[in-house]
């Protein structure tokens, strides 16, 4: 697959609802070509407003520059951006056959049928999904719906991947396997990815970086290993769950808690 993805930058994205709610303070995300960044804090943080400012579905407020590349797609609507976006719900034609929703995107673009129904194949094959092509979408297992809507996103070739809690409505066991093929999509396909979840294993697991979101605003954004290891901001800490805090004094290297002391890390 030819790599189209490119780098995304938001400058100044803020965003107010018609009815007054301020959903995003007005945040600066910076995603390389072919890098994944999870957008991960609690539910009404604002993931799910900034992954529709990059999209196309939603415009920043006044001042607020969305870049795909070089190309500043701010007035571009969604049809324009050449995105894939994979939800929590399906969002599949329930009418359609597999086959038939995983080329919907080729077909539109009169793609033609011989090389449309190659692709098809070839999206099939990499989700797992070969002679599953003729069945009807409730035909399938919800695992199974939500490969065939990250193969129709991907068909087209998008040059941003962004996926709202995909996982989310899976049980556990399809939610790792899935979670696994994902991971290993994105880094074959090289895609530059946005992916929005309120689960800290799922972020963990998928990000290149992690942005921890809290009330509108970025609270950190760094590497897995980062946000882990070195919170900075009791929000993180708390979100990521697994610290342990201490209190007590530093003092030559040496963390003197009631009990007894521990050694710092040399960059802690
Ligand atoms: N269309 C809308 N009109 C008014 N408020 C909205 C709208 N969409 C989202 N919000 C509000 O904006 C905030 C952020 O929402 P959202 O981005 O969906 O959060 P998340 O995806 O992190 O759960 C929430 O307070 C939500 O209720
Ligand atoms: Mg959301």
């Amino acid at each position: 697959m030819t790599n189209l993805a490119s780098g995304v930058r938001l400058d100044a994205c803020g965003k107010t609802f018609e009815d007054g709610t301020r959903a995003l303070e007005p945040i600066d995300l910076e995603i390389a070509a072919g890098e994944t960044v999870v957008l991960l804090g609690p539910s009404g943080c604002g993931k799910t407003t900034t992954l529709r400012i990059i999209a196309g579905l939603e415009q920043p407020d006044a001042g607020g520059r969305v870049w795909f590349g070089a190309d500043d797609v701010t007035s571009l609507p969604i049809e324009r951006r050449n995105v894939g976006m994979v939800f929590q719900s399906y969002a599949l034609f329930p009418n359609m056959s597999v086959a038939g929703n995983i080329g919907y995107g080729l077909k539109v673009r009169r793609v033609d049928p011989a090389a449309r129904s190659r692709e098809v194949g070839r999206l099939l094959d990499m989700m797992h999904l070969s002679g599953m092509g003729e069945r009807r979408v409730d035909q399938l297992s919800g695992g199974q719906r939500q490969r065939v809507a990250l193969a129709r996103a991907l068909a087209v070739r998008p040059r941003v991947l962004l996926l709202d809690e995909p996982l989310t409505a899976l049980d556990a066991k399809l939610r790792e396997s899935l979670r696994i093929d994902i991971d290993r999509l994105l880094r074959t396909l090289g895609m530059t990815a946005v992916y929005v979840t309120h689960d800290q294993a799922e972020a963990m697991a998928l990000g290149d970086r992690i942005a921890v979101m809290s009330h509108g605003r970025i609270a950190q954004i760094g590497t897995p290993q980062d946000i882990y290891y070195r919170p900075t901001t009791e929000f993180v800490a708390d979100f990521i769950g697994t610290m342990n805090r201490l209190s007590g004094q530093c003092h030559d290297g040496v963390l003197r808690v009631a009990g007894g002391s521990l050694p710092l890390p040399a960059d802690g």
